[in-house]
């Protein structure tokens, strides 16, 4: 009766074991089968009920079967295991000879190497660079510059008020008051920056551009340095051969000021497609510092004089690069960006 039992047992486990194709139902079946509530446990159970015996002759039996279904279900978790490993191995081939995947690094953005350079060039002549709030007080902005309330730059339509007291900044001259209110002269220093008008985006507008301002305050420092500076900033970024015009002009925060203008280095001032055929580009503003400026930050226009200028950093990207429209400087296209990998 036990015999039989066994035996069938045996059969069944087999019969199970052949037909299964995973490993979660494998151990399913071992502890079915051989489980401590397995079903060969359940009959080694009733084996106090045998005669003397018979107990060793089914314990032999019942031993013989249990390493049977082990031995059997041993051979087949290692029959799984190597279909498993035989099923990846085909589908996780890696080809060798397939190409690889490119990495395109990055390229600086053209405004950025403008910048970059007009860094090296003024802390070449001893300029620090130093960073200004773009969130920037009225006061900073036009009252310290010595620009009256109704100053046309001044006006709504001209800015972005964020309060009575307070502009998204129209320029980075914000900047020289900022750092005459902290620093003693000698003060020599650059302030790059973005500036925001609002004006309607075309080929040469943008509500929110970039500029670099200048600010040099020392004993004695007059127009003749100004131009000595700029001369030798032009030279540095464009070549020897450049020329500077400067043009007569009004800025409220300096006495005299002046327009300046580069020879265009496209057609080397005989007038082309690019200088419009003036033979002269606009580059910056610029002046010497008006007194009642020094005086709003405590300096003593007495004892100090200084000048300073603002410079447009689209411009000089749009120049140096041949560059027509103002918005491929904006838009992250990355096959005009790609272009100025060097
Ligand atoms: N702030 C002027 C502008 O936005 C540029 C400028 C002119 C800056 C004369 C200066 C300066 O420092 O002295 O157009």
């Amino acid at each position: 009766m036990m015999k039989e039992q066994l035996q069938k047992i045996k059969e069944q486990a087999s019969a199970e074991i052949a037909a299964l194709s995973d490993t979660k139902a494998l151990d399913d079946l071992r502890v079915k089968f051989l489980g401590k509530k397995g079903e060969l446990t359940a009959i080694l159970k009733q084996m106090g009920q045998l005669s003397a015996e018979e107990r060793p002759v089914m314990g032999q039996l019942a031993n013989d079967v249990r390493t049977a279904l082990e031995n059997a279900i041993n051979e087949k978790a290692s029959a799984l295991r190597a279909a498993i490993t035989e099923q990846r191995l085909k589908t996780e081939a890696v080809d060798v000879t397939m190409p690889g995947k490119k990495r395109s690094i990055g390229v600086r953005h053209p405004l950025n190497i403008v910048l970059d350079d007009l860094k090296a060039i003024f802390r070449g002549m001893g300029y620090t660079v130093v960073d200004g709030p773009e969130v920037e007080e009225v006061k900073y902005v036009f009252d310290m510059l010595n620009t009256d309330e109704g100053h046309p730059a001044r006006e709504k339509s001209d800015t972005f008020y964020i309060s009575d007291t307070t502009l998204l900044r129209t320029q980075t001259s914000s900047v020289q008051i900022r750092t005459m209110l902290k620093e003693k002269p000698p003060i020599a220093i650059i302030s790059p920056g973005r500036v925001y008008r609002p004006d309607a985006v075309d080929g040469t507008h943008s509500p929110i551009f970039h500029q670099c301002e200048g600010l040099v305050i020392d004993k004695n420092i007059t127009f003749g340095d100004l131009k000595g500076t700029l001369e030798n900033f032009a030279k540095s970024l464009y070549g020897n051969d450049v020329k500077l015009r400067f043009r007569p002009h009004h800025f409220p925060y300096t006495e005299p000021s002046a327009e300046v203008d580069l020879s265009c280095f496209k057609c080397g001032g005989k007038g082309c497609s690019l200088c419009k055929g003036e033979g002269w580009i606009e580059m910056l503003g610029s002046g010497v510092v008006h007194p009642q400026v020094l005086k709003n930050c405590g300096i003593d226009p007495d004892e100090y004089s200084g000048f300073a200028f603002g410079i447009g950093l689209e411009r000089i990207a749009m120049m140096r690069y041949n560059i027509d429209d103002m918005r491929l400087l904006y838009e992250n296209d990355a096959r005009f960006l790609s272009q100025f990998r060097c």
